[in-house]
């Protein structure tokens, strides 16, 4: 039930994604090339055999000199498939906008190098983040560029990242204009993220502009996973932040694994299926293949109105826990 693909325009997306940026980064995820990348083509042909065929990645994923590796491990795993198999899965990458990719032709070489590292056209080239907090004016010029990209065949479709209400619906509107629909916008979104569905929130816009959005970190970096305690937390940042939040969501856990309980899941389903009950497409990070059976089998149910709406209460004075991208705009 509700596991089909949906249509974005020309592009055919699963409605559970596959979040990459683990896929090469040391400092976060403790990547070790030799030890995870055979891991992670495997998880890669674990994922298109369960239909998650749509994949999320960045060309500033891989950290230091492995910029790009998570582009360059998606660019191997496609390129083992049949040919068949290979045009199912879709691709959305993002290109940062660093203080040096100025202009309409910023984004050529880099758009160019994530293709090359990708083994094909990009279907869906996102814009990272959003510059108006620091150079307002770099954001059209960057836009044109990767409206450019879709005019010559080296992207399918544009989407946006970290944008507030106000400049979606602004950009939104210069890209009609210039004649290629805005298709999607990805934001922080879980039930410890919940700003994008306040009242007048990137949500509602996205509603009312026929715009899909994409909920990054939709298990909130593992938190809503359910396995992890106080004692048992990963290391680094995540272990600094579990210490902090996990004590407050003993309720919500308890709750949300009851709920698993009833369709056969863990709490990982049952967050990412929150998300997908208010209408996004969830990329959970996925790296090991046990977490992509739990998403495959989180792709045949979806949550009732009530198991929602109970989420939706119990969640209420946790809705704003999670830090926030410091770019995000307004
Ligand atoms: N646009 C942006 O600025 C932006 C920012 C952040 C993320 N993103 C995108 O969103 C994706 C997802 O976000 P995220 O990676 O930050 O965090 P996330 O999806 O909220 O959480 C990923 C974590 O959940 C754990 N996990 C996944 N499936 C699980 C399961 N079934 N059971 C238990 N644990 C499970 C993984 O555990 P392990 O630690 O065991 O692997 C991983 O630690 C990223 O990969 C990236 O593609 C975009």
């Amino acid at each position: 039930m509700g596991g089909e693909d949906q249509r974005w325009g020309t592009l055919a997306v699963a409605p559970i994604g596959v979040g990459t940026w683990s896929w090469g980064n040391r400092l976060l995820w403790n990547y070790v090339p030799q030890r995870d990348d055979p891991l992670l083509l495997h998880t890669f042909q674990a994922c298109i055999k369960a239909g998650l065929t749509f994949f999320d990645t960045a060309d500033s994923y891989g950290t230091g000199k492995l910029q790009g590796r998570s582009e360059s491990l998606l660019g191997q795993g496609l390129s083992r498939l049949p040919p068949g198999q290979r045009q199912r899965v879709t691709v959305a990458t993002k290109l940062a906008p660093y203080p040096w990719r100025l202009g309409r032709h910023g984004f050529c070489k880099a758009a160019a190098a994530s293709r090359q590292r990708l083994g094909r056209p990009i279907d869906l080239v996102q814009l990272h983040w959003s510059t108006a907090r620091y150079a307002p004016w770099q954001e059209t010029p960057l836009l044109q560029g990767l409206v450019d990209q879709v005019r010559l065949g080296g992207a399918k479709a544009v989407g946006l990242s970290n944008l507030g209400p106000r400049r979606l619906r602004r950009v939104a509107g210069w890209m009609a204009d210039a004649g290629v629909p805005l298709r999607s916008v990805q934001v922080q979104f879980s039930l410890l993220s919940q700003q994008p569905r306040q009242p007048g929130g990137v949500l509602e816009v996205c509603q009312e502009l026929g715009i899909r959005l994409i909920a990054y970190s939709p298990l909130a970096l593992g938190l809503l996973a359910g396995q992890y305690t106080v004692k048992h937390s990963p290391s680094g940042f995540r272990g600094l932040l579990f210490a902090r939040l996990l004590p407050r969501l003993e309720p919500l856990l308890t709750l949300m694994g009851e709920m698993a309980a009833d369709h056969g899941s863990t709490p990982a389903g049952v967050a990412v299926n929150w998300c997908r009950a208010h209408g996004t497409v969830p990329i959970p990070g996925l790296r090991h293949q046990r977490h992509v059976h739990v998403m495959e089998q989180a792709l045949g149910w979806m949550l009732s109105a009530h198991e929602r709406q109970t989420l939706d209460q119990a969640s209420r004075n946790l809705a704003t826990l999670m830090p926030q991208n410091p770019f995000q705009s307004a």
